[in-house]
Formats: structure tokens, sequence, C-alpha cells
């Protein structure tokens, strides 16, 4: 059973080496530590599945990412995570890489619409979307 709670200090190793296995630049493991309070992690008995982090910027709650070990996708966690930290009062907003159909689509199923393009926001060059949820829409 997928159970999600705040992430604690015993789970950054588990997330820092999915961060590794999901991300083309993954954040090194001192963000986690100094982000700890940012980060739900999604647990499926011991073992830590995935994870999501969700800060304030100014009035809106900015994802800052998520993610799903490779193993385990496909199987409803990513959506588990993103229902977790959704509320219907708040504005939601996250970037995403453009080439980046999956997030994007999932994003999209939880209402969220493409507002800009921030041209190569990712260390590669990539652009990305700056997609936002407003209550409501
Ligand atoms: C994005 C991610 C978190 C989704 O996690 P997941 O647990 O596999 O997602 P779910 O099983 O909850 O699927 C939810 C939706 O995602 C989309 N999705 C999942 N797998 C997909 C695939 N292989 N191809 C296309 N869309 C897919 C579908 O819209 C799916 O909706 P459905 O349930 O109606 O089919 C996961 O693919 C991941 O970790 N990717 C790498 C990291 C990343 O890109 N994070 C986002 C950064 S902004």
């Amino acid at each position: 059973m997928i159970v999600i709670t705040p992430m604690k200090d015993k789970d950054i190793a588990a997330v820092v080496e999915i961060e590794k296995l999901c991300f083309k630049f993954p954040k090194p493991e001192a963000i986690f530590r100094e982000d700890e309070h940012k980060y739900l992690v999604a647990r499926d008995d011991d073992q830590i599945v995935g994870y999501i982090g969700i800060e304030k910027v100014l009035d809106e709650e900015h994802i800052i990412n998520m993610a799903v070990h490779p193993d385990y996708r496909g199987k409803g966690i990513g959506r588990r995570l993103i229902q977790h930290v959704l509320n219907d009062e708040e504005v939601f907003f996250l970037e995403v890489r453009t080439s980046n159909e999956t997030a994007k689509d999932i994003y999209e199923k939880y209402g969220f619409k493409v507002i800009s393009i921030r041209k190569a926001y990712y260390p590669d060059g990539e652009d990305a979307y700056v997609m936002r949820r407003i209550p409501g829409e």
C-alpha cells in the first residue's frame, strides 16, 4: 500500500538515488537536506518509491519537482503525489521540460495549463513550459 508522508532525514539517501535515476541534472543531497521540509515521499512498505517537492513563492504554490522510481511508474503513484499536494484554494505553478510529454500530460489532467515558455531554462539549453493551475478554471 502506498503511503505519502513528509520526508525525513533517513529518507534522503533513497530520494537522491531516485533523483539520479530520473533527471539529467540531479539535485545534490545538500539541497534536499536544506529543503527537507518542502518534500513528501511516497512509500511502498519500507521502500521509498517517489517524492514531490512544493514551496510557497509569493502567494502561489510552486511544485519544485516530482519523480517516481522507474520500476514503479504507471501504477498511479505520480497521481497520488500530485493529488496529495493540490487544493482548490491556491494557485499552483511549475516548470516542465518541453520534451517531457508524460509529465505535461499528468499535470494537464489535474488542471494545469501552459501559460508561457522559459527559454533555455535548463542547463542543457532546453526550454521549459510554465504551467499554472487556477482554482475553478
Ligand atoms: C512523471 C512521473 C512522476 C509520473 O509518475 P507515474 O507514477 O508513472 O504516473 P502515474 O502512474 O500516476 O500516471 C499518471 C499519468 O501520467 C501519464 N503517464 C504515465 N506514464 C506515462 C507514459 N509512459 N507515457 C505517457 N504518459 C504517461 C498519464 O497521463 C497517466 O495518466 P493515466 O493514469 O490516466 O494513464 C514519472 O514518469 C517520472 O518520475 N518521470 C521522470 C521524472 C519527471 O519527469 N518528473 C516531472 C518533472 S516536472
